[in-house]
């Protein structure tokens, strides 16, 4: 089986080898082995790369222009915290298409800050509760209207306090969470190059939207070189990790609780399988994806390769003990799976068994660039997160 080329002539699923094992990294679907970096960067990075694109989430538009709208300014925390409301418009598309309404926070006393960026979904306004953020439309449209409902969520002080910014949007601004290919950004995108069944499903949508973020942030002078995290929580964990496979732009990334279609494989989850989430949430994924039901072990791919794909990068995958859905101990697998990755770069991935949990301490002796982070609570972010999270990117981005 050879995925060097082109989208038409990949094997249909039925017609693909069973490997109930998670697949190598290090080993090509051809079969040869990856020995050297050049080998990992010009050859099986590109060819997973598109297996996942075709297989499992779609493929996206290339990159386009965008034109960046400032829209205000101003303080908020008691002036600890500069809030830069942005709307990016993507630059091809007509003036009426879908834009993103990125809220930038960032510390006031920093002239540059790292700065993580992570989709909402309560609206810009639900981060803190201050009348300076403006309610956007597609927040109103969603009926969204509390101010800092999410605030012990995003920890926005914390974050300030510890010299780091947070740049949010709503899912919706380019793909509402809907089996409706025709309501978000995606309408405007139909003659993609290839088969229809391997369209971009919307989480490979709101990783893209993601990237757009990142075209932003790139852009902004208050954002530290280097410095760019990005986080999501579930659903929107999936979108976290499968922008920063793609987009080495990102220098830090945090899938929390991403569960299926994020960290967490597909083969041997005794969880959400493939056959569930598909039927559950249609749209999220590709139109050939489906057909993995009850055959994960046909995959080519598997979300440890996803994983690899941020290498070398760091990655800290944040799980609540008792989040079964997600599968913790499934996703665990996946980051040490992603390890030999790390290691061809020369980078430290995994220290001692890749696992730290509760107040243990996140420090550069006791962790590398692959995380598993775990704390005893069901699906949510809170403090004690966000503590151990500051704590591997103060490692990791300084
Ligand atoms: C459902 C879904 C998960 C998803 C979660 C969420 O539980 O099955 O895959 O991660 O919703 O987004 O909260």
């Amino acid at each position: 089986m050879d995925h060097t080329t082109s989208p038409a002539e990949y094997l249909a699923p039925s017609a693909l080898p069973a490997q109930p094992a998670l697949p190598d990294p290090l080993v090509t679907f051809g079969g040869g082995d990856v020995e050297t970096v050049t080998d990992w960067k010009q050859h099986r990075r590109p060819e997973i790369r598109r297996a996942f694109e075709h297989y499992v989430y779609g493929y996206a538009p290339a990159r386009p222009s965008i034109d960046i709208e400032t829209k205000q300014t101003t303080t908020v925390l008691d002036g600890r915290a500069t809030l830069t409301e942005r709307t990016i418009h993507i630059a091809e598309l007509p003036a009426d298409a879908p834009s993103i309404d990125l809220a930038v926070f960032t510390p006031a006393t920093r002239d540059t800050a790292p700065v993580f960026l992570g989709l909402n979904n309560t609206g810009n306004h639900g981060v803190i509760d201050d009348s300076a953020v403006t309610i956007t439309d597609t927040a109103a449209e969603s009926g969204l209207e509390d101010r800092g409902v999410a605030s012990e969520y995003w920890c926005l002080e914390q974050l300030i306090d510890r010299g780091y910014g947070l740049a949010t949007f709503h899912p919706a601004d380019i793909d509402p969470d809907r089996d409706d290919p025709t309501d978000g950004i995606r309408q405007y995108y139909d003659d993609l190059p290839v088969p229809s069944v391997a369209h971009w499903g919307t989480i490979a949508t709101w990783a893209w939207g993601l990237q757009r973020g990142v075209d932003a942030l790139s852009e902004d002078r208050t954002v530290e070189t280097d410095g760019i995290a990005v986080i999501g929580h579930s659903r929107l964990g999936k979108a976290a990790l499968l922008a920063g496979a793609l987009d080495e732009r990102i220098d830090l990334v945090v899938p929390h609780q991403s569960g299926t279609g994020g960290v967490t494989p597909a083969r041997d989850n005794d969880q959400e399988t493939i056959a569930a989430i598909t039927e559950a949430f249609p749209h999220w994924f590709n139109d050939v994806f489906p057909a993995f039901g009850g055959r994960p072990e046909r995959l080519p791919v598997d979300q440890h390769l996803l994983v690899s794909l941020v290498a070398p990068r760091p990655l800290m995958d944040t799980e609540g003990a008792r989040d079964y859905w997600t599968n913790p101990g499934r996703a665990l697998d996946s980051v040490r799976a992603a390890d030999p990755v790390y290691e061809l770069h020369g980078e430290t991935g995994i220290v001692n068994d890749g696992l730290r949990s509760g107040d243990d301490a996140i420090t550069p002796e006791t962790v590398g660039r692959l995380l598993q982070y775990r704390r005893e609570t069901a699906h949510t972010l809170n403090r004690g997160y966000w503590d151990a999270i500051l704590d591997f990117a103060d490692i990791h981005l300084s």
